[in-house]
């Protein structure tokens, strides 16, 4: 288990925590892995009725690690933790609940078009600057954001990577509501343990149906990995992560 995703249980909530301040939450590799695994458990227990996420305080998370990223640029090879954490994430049967504040961005902002309930604090930040890194939208973004805030709304958040302000999320229906920071956890699992506490098979039907073909967003996720793979080689891509992480050097 990755020393950064903490796991816990409340009742019949799960959360999912990533506990990596140091680097914004930047999601490695162990920790994709970690998350994927600990949302498996909370399917399989009949005790979990509901998976929350939550990162730290100032950041919820800064997307993919930049050095895994640049280390696939380098060496190649795909990216099995991430495929596997996106493919579970994308499958849970289970309602999802997230938290967020601060920094989101990347993975950070798509993940929460798989929630089905994510507050977040006046302070957030969405932002996938996919396109300035050499690179396309991830997670099935590119089939999920457009059916749920419009063609051209999810065109400046993910082509053009727009910054989104807690405001802007929530009016492109990204998020549900605003809390302040000091009350965001206690929001969270409040409205976590609302959900946790409905009929569960009726709920786990409902969510289904609201939801996008299963099919439809598994096939974008691979889809988009395996262009994502390609970019990850170019010389935009490799460019913009060296700049990255030379940022501080000059
Ligand atoms: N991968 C790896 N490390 C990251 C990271 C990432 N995605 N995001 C932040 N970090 C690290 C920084 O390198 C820094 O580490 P250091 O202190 O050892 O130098 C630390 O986290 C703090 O980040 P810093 O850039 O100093 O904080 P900031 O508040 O000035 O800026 C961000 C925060 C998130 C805006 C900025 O770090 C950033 O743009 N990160 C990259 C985000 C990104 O493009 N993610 C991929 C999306 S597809």
């Amino acid at each position: 288990m990755s020393q950064y995703i903490e796991i816990s249980r409340q009742g019949a909530v799960q959360t999912i925590r990533m506990n990596r301040p140091e680097k914004k939450n930047a999601i490695t590799r162990a920790m994709y892995s970690d998350m994927k695994n600990a949302m498996a458990a909370g399917e399989a227990d009949d005790a979990i009725r509901c998976h929350v996420f939550l990162g730290v305080p100032g950041a919820f998370s800064a997307g993919n690690d930049m050095q895994d990223f640049l280390a696939y640029a380098t060496t190649g090879g795909d990216m099995p933790e991430v495929i596997g954490f996106l493919e579970t994430l994308a499958l849970l049967k289970k309602p999802v609940v997230s938290g967020v504040d601060g920094l989101a961005i990347g993975i950070g902002t798509t993940i929460h078009l798989h929630c089905d309930l994510t507050i977040a604090t006046p302070r957030s930040l969405f932002r996938t600057p996919f396109v300035d890194l050499g690179l396309v939208p991830e997670a099935a973004s590119s089939f999920l954001a457009p059916g749920i805030m419009g063609h051209q709304k999810a065109f400046a958040l993910l082509a053009l990577g727009d910054d989104f302000s807690a405001e802007d999320a929530l009016s492109a229906g990204l998020i549900y509501k605003i809390v302040s920071e000091d009350d965001l956890e206690l929001e969270t699992l409040k409205l976590a343990t609302r959900v946790a506490s409905r009929a569960p098979e009726a709920l786990q039907i409902s969510r289904r149906l609201m939801k996008q073909t299963p099919d439809l967003v598994i096939a974008r996720i691979h889809e988009e990995a395996q262009l994502f793979s390609e970019r990850l080689r170019s010389n935009e891509a490799r460019e913009a992560f060296v700049a990255f992480m030379t940022r501080k050097k000059s």
